[in-house]
């Protein structure tokens, strides 16, 4: 047998594919494909690139689109290398989450953007489409939602803070905001399925829910004093006014998004007016539980089942899983990685998003030189860095990686944009990339390319060649007070 030595080459592509080689290949598509997973064979392509012609093979229209976007990406890098591309995902979930609430960006926004994952190869747009800071979906079953607060006094999201959450209404002259119309959101699932990329929406419950309260206070706890608690940031899981607008806002959310995932939140409730309250009394003692948080667990094994009822799945944020994880939940590891490596291994599958490495909301550089930002550096090496399975974690259950990008700080598309590029092309490597095939000083200067192509689109990004060498150096923490940085800062 002759012995078929593959000359095996990095690429001018973000993000790299799994094998490139000048050489033709000799093996049928079918074969090379036979040992993937279903979902990889769904995705994978081979593209054979000569002097005279490019030739594309795949199983499936998205395997073809894949292959489409390596194209458009060579050109745009005005390189069209002889040889053949062979390539399928890592992973099956590869997003990117934008808050629309704490500031709202609009439809054309969220299409830029996904143009910008379809040639980055990620699938996934999940839209956190509420938050206290305001409600940016249409509800015709609870119109006040949008009604009474998707626009409020300050334009950033600290203004608003500052002057104690005021809401206003879309007449207001001074008053910021807006939100998506379900036609507006039909167009966007319509425009992102053309490009393989699924919407994923999020309806937040039952903490960071200020604004439901507000516009539909029977959703709130009841003092002993028959006294509505206003104000409060969480939902009253004990009582049913809350149930029927949570699932009559589901059903609406389902019918506009075919998406078979619903993200349902469950980070961070405060859960401050439970104890206080004559309807989570009630619901405790119906229940017989001894704790107030178990009233979170609750509510979202109820809705859960709901939307279970409903054919789809639940994903949900990793506090879901100090409550009674629901059956068929998904989690979001963002605490770090421990929330992921706990839902696999109690068999349940998991997404990672860890605020140490995905959260492109943080700072991207030294503080002195970039927008005010959040937390530790999450540099582009830092992200890129980032190893999806760690020790301990069942690979069966790891869905695949996203970055978070919430925008509590960010009010204008062109911050949102300087935030997630060229970030999100670290993140779209190690979402599809093997991660044996991944190689940071390597990476950097496809980057670095790349970038220039965003730029050359009207993207606005993060610039590399001012980046600092701490953030360069894939330090994590930034050095405490008085400790010198290094020389080149
Ligand atoms: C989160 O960052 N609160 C999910
Ligand atoms: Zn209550």
């Amino acid at each position: 047998m002759r012995l078929l030595l593959t000359l095996l080459l990095a690429i001018g592509l973000v993000p790299q594919p799994v094998q490139y080689t000048p050489q033709k290949s000799r093996e049928c598509f079918r074969e090379a494909v036979v040992s993937l997973e279903p979902w990889q064979q769904q995705e994978a392509y081979r593209l054979t690139i000569s002097k005279k012609r490019v030739k594309t093979e795949a199983l499936t229209p998205e395997g073809r689109f894949r292959a489409q976007k390596t194209l458009e990406q060579l050109r745009l890098l005005g390189d069209l290398p002889q040889g053949t591309i062979f390539d399928y995902p890592r992973f099956r979930h590869r997003g990117l989450m934008i808050d629309e609430s704490r500031s709202f960006k609009g439809l054309d926004f969220l299409k830029k953007q996904i143009d910008a994952m379809a040639l980055l190869k990620l699938n996934v747009l999940h839209l956190h489409l509420d938050d206290s800071a305001g409600w940016r979906i249409e509800s015709e079953a609870f119109p006040d939602l949008t009604g009474k607060t998707a626009f409020r006094k300050g334009y950033t999201y600290h203004e608003w803070e500052a002057g104690k959450y005021k809401f206003t209404t879309a007449d207001d002259p001074e008053g910021y905001g807006g939100y998506y119309t379900k036609e507006q959101l039909r167009e966007l699932v319509l425009y992102a399925a053309a490009r393989f990329i699924t919407v994923i929406p999020e309806i937040e419950m039952p903490g960071h829910s200020m604004e439901v309260g507000y516009a539909y206070p029977e959703v709130l706890c009841v003092l002993p004093d028959g006294k509505t608690h206003t104000g409060a940031w969480d939902l009253c899981p004990g009582n049913e006014a809350t149930y029927k607008l949570l699932e009559a806002v589901l059903e609406e959310v389902m019918d506009i998004f075919p998406s078979p995932f619903i993200h349902i939140g469950g980070d961070e409730a405060t859960m401050k007016t439970w104890p206080q309250c004559i309807n989570c009394a009630r619901r405790m003692e119906e229940e017989g539980f001894t704790q107030v948080r178990q009233l979170q667990g609750y509510l979202m094994r109820r809705i859960e089942a709901f939307v279970r009822s409903h054919g789809r799945r639940i994903i949900g944020w990793d506090e879901i899983l100090e409550t009674g994880v629901p059956e068929d939940a998904v989690v979001q590891s963002w605490r770090g990685v421990e929330g992921g490596r706990k839902a696999t291994q109690q068999g349940h599958d998991c997404i990672m998003s860890p605020n140490t490495h995905c959260y492109y909301n943080y700072y991207q550089d030294l503080i002195r030189k970039e927008p005010k930002a959040v937390g530790e550096l999450v540099s582009l090496r830092f992200t890129y860095g980032f190893e999806p399975l760690s020790e301990g974690m069942d690979p069966v259950h790891l869905l695949g990686v996203q970055a978070n990008l919430w925008t509590e700080l960010i009010s204008s598309p062109e911050h949102a944009e300087y935030m997630l590029y060229p970030r999100l092309f670290a993140m779209a490597e190690t979402a599809w990339t093997p991660a044996s095939a991944k190689n940071f000083k390597e990476f950097r200067g496809r980057a670095r390319a790349l970038l220039d192509v965003f730029r050359a689109l009207g993207y606005n990004t993060f610039d590399m060649d001012t980046e600092s060498g701490l953030a360069r150096s894939g330090l994590q923490r930034f050095p405490p007070e008085g400790v010198p940085l290094p020389v080149d800062n």
